[in-house]
């Protein structure tokens, strides 16, 4: 498809470097909070990061800040190397545009449109084809199990069904980066499950992952976890499991292909 960022992705194995990353939102005459109070860490191509920390501890903030959707207050943010703090928005739109996919912790479903065409929005922006697009959005719409939703909107569906249309959004377009929060946090197991397995197999296709969970159980799917603290990583450990690189060479190894 015209557009998508994948090429520019496979340049390094870094794909996102934070540097001192530092969020402060005002508080009237009481000054400042700070959500992010210094953050440093790197994001290898080809796995899944997960980040977790209690109730307010920033995870939201920094995952905004990764998605290209909020600017620092300090520090720097570099997406495949390049220099995203400072950018206006529409060229953060422009990196953004193809290369991210972001599951909201709060949905974002646009409410006058159908989940249909929630779903179908990033291909428009990326000027896919009418058959690329109902091809890619009724398969992803498929692969979370709304399709006999798609022409509901999404006052009427329930918390879970809007999220599994959020994660179809963020899929759809097949993009290299998967920024993930809480995105079985609405879901029964069943469902859950569907999800993370859905995401283990992007994964397994090449796509990077950053995902903000509060579940023991979806933090197995990451090789790698930070562990937040009122803004601050207090640590960060590689789970278990082997992490591989996936093979470049592999046919077929392209996010893409996994939608
Ligand atoms: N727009 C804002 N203005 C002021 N303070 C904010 C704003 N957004 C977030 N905060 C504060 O920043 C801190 C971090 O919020 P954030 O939403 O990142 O937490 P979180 O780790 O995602 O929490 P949760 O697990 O509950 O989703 C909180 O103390 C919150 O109150
Ligand atoms: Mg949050």
């Amino acid at each position: 498809m015209a557009g998508t960022g994948n090429a520019h992705l496979r340049d390094g194995d870094v794909v996102l470097r934070v540097d001192d990353l530092v969020v402060e939102f005002p508080l009237g005459r009481k000054g400042t909070v700070s959500a992010v109070a210094g953050i440093s860490f790197d994001v290898l191509r080809g796995e899944t990061l997960g980040i977790v920390g209690e109730s307010g501890c920033g995870k939201s903030t920094l995952l905004n800040l990764l998605g290209l959707l909020d600017q620092p207050t300090d520090g720097s943010y570099k997406l495949t190397g390049q220099e995203a703090a400072g950018l206006p928005e529409r060229k953060r739109a422009e990196m953004r545009r193809g290369t991210i996919g972001f599951v909201f912790q709060s949905f974002n479903l646009i409410d006058d449109l159908t989940v249909y065409e929630n779903v179908e929005l990033p291909l428009l922006y990326l000027k896919a084809s009418k058959e690329e697009r109902k091809a890619r959005t009724e398969a992803a719409l498929d692969r979370v199990g709304m399709a006999h939703r798609r022409d509901h909107f999404p006052q009427q569906l329930s918390g879970g069904q809007q999220q599994r249309v959020a994660v179809a959004r963020a899929v759809v377009a097949g993009p290299p980066l998967l920024l993930a929060d809480e995105p079985t946090g609405n879901l029964d197991s069943k469902n859950g499950q569907a999800v993370m397995d859905l995401l283990a197999e992007l994964n397994a296709a090449g796509t990077t992952i950053v995902m903000v969970t509060h579940s023991a159980a979806d933090a197995e799917y990451a090789q790698r976890i930070v562990n937040l603290f009122d803004g601050r990583v207090v640590s960060e450990h590689a789970l278990a499991h082997e992490y591989h690189l996936p093979d470049p060479a592999a046919k077929g190894a392209t996010p893409e292909a996994a939608v």
